[in-house]
C-alpha cells in the first residue's frame, strides 16, 4: 500500500528533489485519480463516486461549507467558483483554525467538505468536528489517505490518488483535489437537476483529457527555470489573479513563500488600486495568471496600471491570450486554454517558478525552514 512506505522507500530517479517529481507526477496522479469515471465510451458519472448515501445527500443539499488549511484551503476557493456556477447553490470557504472558534450559524441541510492531503490536519479535524457537534451530519472528505482521521469522521468520502506526497509544499495534491471538486461540482450539478446530458458529457471529457494538457503545461520548465534567475534577488513578489484564477494568484504567493523564503502576496487584480499599487516599483515583479477568459480584458488594465509604476510583469497567458511581450513585460503562453478546468493548468507554472527559484537560492526545498509536512497539532 503506497501511503503506508516510509520517504525512504520512494524513489527519486531522474529527479533532484521530490518536490520536482512531485510536480511532473501530475499527469499520472491526474490519472489515478480520475480512474474511477471508466473510458471514454462511458458519457455519464454516477453519484456513488461520493459514497453510498452522496445520491440522496447531494440532492437534497441547499448550500455547502468548505473547510481546509493551506494549500488545500486554496483548492476549496476554487471549488466555491465551480460549485455556484454549476450547481447554483451558495458556497462558503473558510480558514480550518477561524471556523473552529467562531459563532456561526448552523445550517442542517448544509454539506460540509473537509479537504485535506493527510487527513490528519489538526485543525481541519477540528472544524469537521466542531461542525457536527452543532448538529452538521452531512460531511465529505476529500482526502489523499485512506485510513486518516477525516476519512473516518465523514459520512461521504472521495480520496484523491495522489500517491505519496513527501514534498513539504504541496503540489499533486493540490491539482488531484481540483480535479476531485470539479467532479463534486458537476455531481451536486447533476444532482439538483442543473446537468443537461450534453454538459456531462463535456465535463467528462475534459477531465479525461487533462492528464494529457498537462503534460504539455511541463512542457515550460526551461523557459521558467530562465525566468527564476531574474527573482533570485528579490525581496518582495505580487502574484495577480481573477475570478477562478485568483485563488491560483494565492497558491503561487504561498508556493513563493514556503520555499524561497521571498515575501509573496496573491491579490484579486481589481483590488490593486485600494492598497497594494502603492507597493509597486522597478524592484517588485509581479506575476500574473492570464488566460483567455471573460476576465482578461479587465485583467489586461490592471497589468497596464502596474507598468504604468515601473513594475516588471510576468505573465502566464494561454495561446491565444491577446496579450503581447513588450519592455517589461514577459510573456509564457500555456498550450491551449482549458475553461473552467483552467486552473488545474495554470497552477502547474507557479509550481515551476517557485521550485526554481528556491534552486537558485538554494534553499531546502523538500523541507522549508519551519515547517512541516502535516500539521498535527493545533
Ligand atoms: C501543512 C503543509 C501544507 C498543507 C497544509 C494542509 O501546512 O505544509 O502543504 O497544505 O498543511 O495540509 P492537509 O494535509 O490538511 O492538506
Amino acid at each position: 500500500h503506497e501511503s503506508a512506505l516510509s520517504a525512504d522507500a520512494v524513489e527519486l530517479g531522474n529527479y533532484q528533489h521530490y518536490m520536482q517529481k512531485e510536480i511532473f507526477e501530475q499527469p499520472v496522479a491526474l490519472a489515478n485519480t480520475l480512474e474511477m469515471l471508466g473510458s471514454a465510451a462511458t458519457r455519464s458519472f454516477s453519484a456513488n463516486l461520493f459514497g453510498a448515501a452522496a445520491p440522496e445527500a447531494l440532492a437534497s443539499t441547499r448550500s455547502v461549507l468548505i473547510l481546509a488549511c493551506g494549500t488545500s484551503y486554496h483548492s476549496g476557493l476554487v471549488a466555491r467558483y465551480w460549485i455556484e456556477q454549476l450547481a447554483g447553490i451558495p458556497c462558503s470557504v473558510e480558514i480550518a483554525s477561524e471556523y473552529r472558534y467562531r459563532v456561526s450559524v448552523v445550517d442542517p441541510d448544509q454539506l460540509v467538505v473537509a479537504i485535506s492531503q493527510s487527513g490528519e490536519t489538526a485543525d481541519t479535524l477540528a472544524a469537521l468536528k466542531h461542525a457536527k457537534t452543532r448538529g452538521m451530519t452531512r460531511t465529505l472528505a476529500i482526502c489523499n489517505v485512506a485510513e486518516s482521521a477525516i476519512v473516518r469522521e465523514c459520512a461521504l468520502r472521495f480520496l484523491t490518488r495522489a500517491g505519496m506526497e513527501i514534498g513539504v509544499a504541496s503540489t499533486k495534491a493540490f491539482t488531484t483535489q481540483l480535479a476531485a471538486l470539479f467532479l463534486l461540482a458537476a455531481t451536486l450539478a447533476k444532482q439538483q437537476g442543473r446537468l443537461a446530458a450534453n454538459d456531462e458529457s463535456e465535463c467528462l471529457t475534459a477531465l479525461r483529457h487533462l492528464p494529457l494538457a498537462l503534460k504539455h503545461v511541463l512542457e515550460l520548465e526551461p523557459a521558467i527555470a530562465a525566468w527564476a534567475q531574474d527573482f533570485a534577488g528579490k525581496q518582495h513578489a505580487l502574484f495577480l489573479g481573477r475570478g477562478l484564477h485568483y485563488p491560483i494568484a494565492l497558491e503561487g504567493a504561498l508556493k513563493l513563500k514556503e520555499i524561497s523564503y521571498i515575501h509573496a502576496e496573491g491579490y484579486p487584480a481589481g483590488e490593486l488600486k485600494h492598497g497594494p499599487l502603492a507597493l509597486v516599483d522597478e524592484s517588485m515583479p509581479v506575476i500574473s495568471v492570464a488566460p483567455n477568459d471573460n476576465l482578461l480584458e479587465k485583467l489586461k488594465s490592471n497589468l497596464q496600471e502596474v507598468r504604468a509604476r515601473g513594475g516588471e510583469l510576468y505573465v502566464f497567458a494561454d495561446a491565444d491570450s491577446a496579450v503581447e511581450a513588450s519592455a517589461g513585460v514577459h510573456i509564457l503562453r500555456l498550450p491551449e486554454h482549458y475553461g473552467l478546468l483552467s486552473p488545474v493548468l495554470h497552477v502547474v507554472p507557479l509550481q515551476l517558478l517557485s521550485y526554481h527559484v528556491a534552486l537558485v537560492k538554494g534553499t531546502d526545498v523538500d523541507k522549508p525552514r519551519n515547517l512541516a509536512k502535516s500539521v498535527t497539532v493545533e
